[in-house]
Order: C-alpha cells, then sequence, then structure tokens
C-alpha cells in the first residue's frame, strides 16, 4: 500500500508542515500518531500563515480525511480552538474530515498547570504533554472515547488528587484548577468532539486494504523520542517509524519514510548540542530563519548540521528519502560547515562548503542551484544513503523543488 510517513531527523522544527502539506496533494488519508499540541506546524497558503498543533495539516485539502491516532495526546481546548480558527477562514472541519481516535488521552488542565510548574529543567512545551502521558501510565488517564460518553469523573477527581498533592508539596501553595470548571469544561468539549471520536482501527485496517494513500504526519523529531532520543531532554511520546506503529495500533507498511532536515540544525528546550553556534553566526542563523518555536515563541538554538547524529537517525529509521528544507537560509551566510565526525577530544571535525547568495526560490530544477549548493545536497545524499526527494527553498507553499517523487 503506498502509505508514505514523514519523520523530523532532528530535535523538531525541521518543517515537516511544509512537506506534508505538499504531499498531502495526492493524499486520501492525513494522520498523525503521537504527540500533543506541543507540535506546530507552520504552513502559508496563499499569504496566510496557518500554525496548526495538532490537526494534520491534510485538513487544508478538501479530498483529505485527517486523523489524531491513539498515540497521541489532546489538549481539547486548543483543538477545539484550532478548528474554529480553521472555520472563520472556511475550511471545512466537520466528522467526516477529521477522526479522532477513542483511546487518545486527553490533556487536562492539571496537567498544564503541573507542567508549567515543573517543565523548567527541561525546558518542556508548557503543554501538558508529559503528565498526561504519566497519568495514561499511571491507569488515571482520560480517553477521548470517556470525554464522548461522559464517563470520566472519577478519573479526573484522581487527576486533581494527585497533581493538588504534588503541587502543594513541591510548589508550596501554587493554584490549581478548579475542578467543577474543569469537569463542566471537559463536558461541553465531549458534545463538540462527541461525532468525531471513534475506532480508528477498522478504519485504517480498510485504508490499508483498499490501499489508500495515506500520509503519515511526525511531531518533533527522532532525537526527542523519549526511548532514543537524547534522554532526558526529551518529548514524552515515541517520534520515530517505530514508534508510529506503536501509537496507530494497525501496522502499516510504510514504503516510503522520508527523513526531513533542515539545512543547519535547531533545538528549543535544553539538551545536548555538539554543533551549536554561540556568537553572531547562531544569531544570524536564528533571525534569517525566524527561529522561534510555533508553539510557545522561545528563540530556537542554532547551530550546524550534525552528520553522526543524522547518519544514526537515518539508519534507525531506515529512511528512504532525505527532504531537506530552509535551504534559502543558508544563502548569502558565508562558507557553510558540516560536522562530519566528532574527535578524540569530543570536539567536531568539519567539512566546509563555499558560500553561496542567490534567491533559490528562481530554481526550478536542481540543476539551477548553485554548484556548491548542490555539491552540499550531493554530500548528504550520500552520507545519510537517502535519495533526495524535496528541497524547500523558501517559506511558500510552491517554493519546493521535488527532485524525486517520492510518492
Ligand atoms: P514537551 O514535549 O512539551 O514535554 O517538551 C519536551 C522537550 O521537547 C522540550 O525540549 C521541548 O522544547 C521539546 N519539544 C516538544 N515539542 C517540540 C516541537 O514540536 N518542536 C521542537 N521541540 C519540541
Amino acid at each position: 500500500m503506498p502509505a508514505t510517513i514523514v519523520i523530523g531527523a532532528q530535535w523538531g522544527d525541521e518543517g515537516k508542515g511544509k512537506i506534508v502539506d505538499v504531499l498531502s496533494h495526492d493524499a486520501d488519508l492525513v494522520v498523525r500518531f503521537g504527540g500533543g499540541a506541543n507540535a506546530g506546524h507552520t504552513i502559508w497558503v496563499g499569504g496566510n500563515k496557518f500554525v496548526l498543533h495538532l490537526i494534520p495539516s491534510g485538513i487544508l485539502r478538501q479530498r483529505c480525511i485527517n486523523i489524531i491516532g491513539g498515540g497521541c495526546v489532546i489538549d481539547v481546548a486548543s483543538l477545539l480552538s484550532e478548528m474554529a480558527g480553521l472555520r472563520a477562514v472556511g475550511v471545512t472541519v466537520g466528522p467526516d474530515r477529521l477522526l479522532l481516535a477513542e483511546n487518545a488521552h486527553v490533556v487536562t488542565a492539571y496537567h498544564r498547570a503541573i507542567d508549567q510548574l515543573s517543565g523548567g529543567k527541561i525546558g518542556t512545551t508548557g503543554r501538558g504533554i508529559g503528565p498526561a502521558y504519566a497519568d495514561k501510565a499511571r491507569r488515571i488517564g482520560i480517553r477521548l472515547g470517556d470525554l464522548r460518553d461522559d464517563a470520566f469523573e472519577a478519573n479526573l477527581g484522581a487527576q486533581a488528587e494527585f497533581h493538588g498533592a504534588t503541587a502543594k508539596a513541591l510548589h508550596g501553595d501554587a493554584p490549581m484548577p478548579d475542578f467543577d470548571q474543569v469537569l463542566d469544561d471537559l463536558r461541553a468539549a465531549g458534545r463538540q468532539l462527541h461525532d468525531h471520536i471513534c475506532d480508528l482501527v477498522p478504519v485504517l485496517v480498510r485504508a490499508r486494504q483498499q490501499n489508500l494513500r495515506a500520509l503519515f504526519e511526525g511531531a518533533q523529531g527522532v532525537l526527542l523520542d523519549i526511548d532514543h532520543g537524547t534522554y532526558p531532554f526529551v518529548t514524552s511520546s515515541n517520534t520515530t517509524v517505530a514508534g508510529a506503529l506503536g501509537g496507530l495500533g494497525v501496522h502499516m507498511p510504510f514504503e516510503t519514510r522520508i527523513g526531513v532536515v533542515k539545512a543547519y540544525s535547531t533545538r528549543v528546550g535544553n539538551g545536548p548540542f555538539p554543533t551549536e553556534l554561540h556568537g553572531p553566526e547562531g544569531e544570524q542563523l536564528r533571525t534569517k530563519g525566524q527561529e522561534y518555536g510555533a508553539t510557545t515563541g522561545r528563540p530556537r538554538r542554532c547551530g550546524w548540521l550534525d552528520l553522526p547524529q543524522l547518519r544514526r537517525a537515518f539508519a534507525m529509521n531506515a529512511f528512504t528519502h532525505v527532504a531537506v528544507t530552509k535551504l534559502d537560509v543558508l544563502s548569502g551566510l558565508g562558507p557553510i560547515r558540516v560536522a562530519v565526525e566528532e574527535n578524540a577530544d569530543g570536539t567536531m571535525h568539519y567539512e566546509e562548503f563555499g558560500a553561496f547568495d542567490a534567491d533559490l526560490t528562481a530554481a526550478r530544477s536542481f540543476g539551477e542551484l548553485p554548484p556548491s549548493c548542490q555539491q552540499l545536497l550531493r554530500f548528504l545524499e550520500s552520507q545519510l544513503e537517502a535519495r533526495l526527494a524535496m528541497l524547500s527553498t523558501g517559506p511558500g507553499r510552491d517554493d519546493v523543488l521535488d527532485v524525486e517523487h517520492a510518492w
């Protein structure tokens, strides 16, 4: 079946939303399988900027059915406001176009509150993601199906008790959300989302049997995977190709596996970053690439590409293709460096590529890109042992070179 999966190969924010948006043109289904409103996919359509945190980018294509899978944690307030925002600009978001897994977990006001109190060490997005996954494992989580059936009061009570006690013990008299208010809000959300919530297993099995074109949209990136990333500076879900199957619970033979690589590295939040640039070069990348979090607005840490890390991510996920984004940010920057291996003393050994200064959006084919840019891309392709699929040369929906049609 023509199932394609798109995964960020770095620390998130690689520009996956744009790649998924382009590919969704040909898709019947676009599916998210993990994470929550900690993700932020920025897409530009007709001069309008959309930031989608939960809803798959396929919502902007009329023919696509969009699915939020069981491995996700869903802040229903955030979801409802995203749905309202899309409706306000004429996008239809009915239950025929947006399906929510009944086994996905709900991020409650308690999760957000405790994350904001204690997520600082990791530098979380404060969206309640970790606490929601922790409560799922503690067996006091609330699933979307419980919301639909108004069968969640007991577990909400358990959450209020647990997080209230934690907040009191660790943070003194930090105020916690009012139980009755949270209960009412969730009941109202359950009524509004009622018709969207379903058992996704038969839906996905049918999609596989009917050979539908399904696109699976990763959130965050390989290095933020809870099991295989730079623990403890990671998110709370599995962000890899292997993790997608866990989140879906239905086997999908992903024929095309696209690793998305930003032309340089960024990271938000704390944790190791061997190629980070602290001086003016880092600032230049941040300003030129507008590297501020789509979800939190935090400045992203910036640095050069890290090939040892990327080789590992590509090998783990058996990516068949590489999509390179934000190439235009490198234009006019001066010589470009790529870390190729770690020296014995822990520092990085870099390879340098010539500077280029051209409007990349003017290039209509790979051959029209500046020669040093082509060299850099071919180098990446050979190092990562994956075929160059797409190149993003500017922020617009059309600023993409399709080097090899990946479907
Ligand atoms: P959490 O997912 O909010 O718990 O945050 C854990 C770590 O993952 C923090 O370092 C966040 O900055 C990072 N993170 C979570 N989601 C994203 C994302 O979509 N892009 C980049 N970093 C993210």
